[in-house]
């Protein structure tokens, strides 16, 4: 595995080569971004993952600075994993100067659920893949589903901006107990960890319920925030909306269970698909 740092080096050792598939990730690699990379390989092209913890999707009130960063680990996971180059930017390569153009994408799917918590998450995360696009230039770009907003609006961006990338949503990973592998379970301690798999668990409830005739979605979401409150949850949101872009649904749609909420310090999501 070829572990590049700079956007000039990575291209010389792209140059020739099939467009890559590629895998972004902010690092601290678990089971889940170890499926992308795996999902990478099997393109048959040169597999790129990048490591970068990009400032611009933090708010200041969030953990940009205890951020878990494990950059030795995490290249021997890649290696192990058959990843081809590792790209790993330092914050002077991807922003040099202060980065004032930025990817502002539509309020309706930006600034809903996670955006309305997280203001200018969005901007951030679009900013940033559409760098890392041209640096990189892949082919296809792999996302995981358990950040299901995030795949739509990257869908959307690389659509409406013409980018010649196709954007792969992955399934999401599960420890045994059904909670979405996520960098940031590592905050949680021993009791938090044991509890933390009510949040899928409630999303699948309010899911299998929405399958009985004439299911009453506010009813059900408010349910099921109520549920984890009391459990000593924090709930910011439990969404039933459309998959396709998260509206809301009507008749006949197909529909995702979408939720967010803290447990102590640590935000956790997670959607179930119907
Ligand atoms: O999902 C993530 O890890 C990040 O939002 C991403 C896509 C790597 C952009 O920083």
């Amino acid at each position: 595995m070829q572990i590049v740092s700079s956007i000039r080096e990575l291209r010389d050792v792209l140059r020739g080569r099939p467009a890559p598939a590629f895998v972004p990730t902010m690092g601290n690699l678990h089971a889940g971004h170890l499926s992308l990379v795996e999902s990478a390989r099997q393109r048959g092209v040169p597999v790129v993952t990048s490591i970068f913890v990009n400032r611009l999707q933090f708010a200041p009130n969030e953990d940009f600075d205890r951020y878990p960063r494990t950059l030795e680990r995490d290249l021997g996971a890649l290696r192990d994993a058959g990843c081809d180059i590792a790209f790993t930017p330092p914050e002077t390569e991807l922003y040099p100067q202060p980065q004032a153009y930025r990817v502002h994408p539509p309020a309706g799917l930006a600034e809903v659920l996670e955006g309305r918590f997280r203001p200018g998450f969005f901007t951030g995360v679009c900013t940033v893949v559409l760098k890392l696009f041209n640096a990189v230039q892949p082919g296809v770009a792999i996302f995981g589903k358990k950040d299901y907003q995030q795949w739509l609006l990257i869908r959307g961006m690389v659509a409406q901006l013409d980018l010649p990338i196709d954007i792969v949503g992955a399934p999401t990973v599960r420890d045994a107990d059904g909670l979405a592998l996520s960098s940031r379970n590592g905050y949680l301690d021993e009791a938090q960890r044991r509890e933390a798999p009510r949040l899928h668990a409630e999303l699948a409830r309010v899911a299998a319920e929405l399958a009985t005739a004439g299911a009453d979605h506010a009813a059900l979401e408010a349910g099921a925030v109520q549920a984890l409150r009391e459990r000593g949850w924090q709930p910011d949101y439990v969404a039933i909306r459309r998959s396709a872009d998260l509206g809301p649904p009507a008749a006949g749609d197909r529909l995702v269970v979408l939720g967010a909420a803290r447990l102590g310090a640590t935000r956790l999501i997670d959607n179930v698909e119907i």
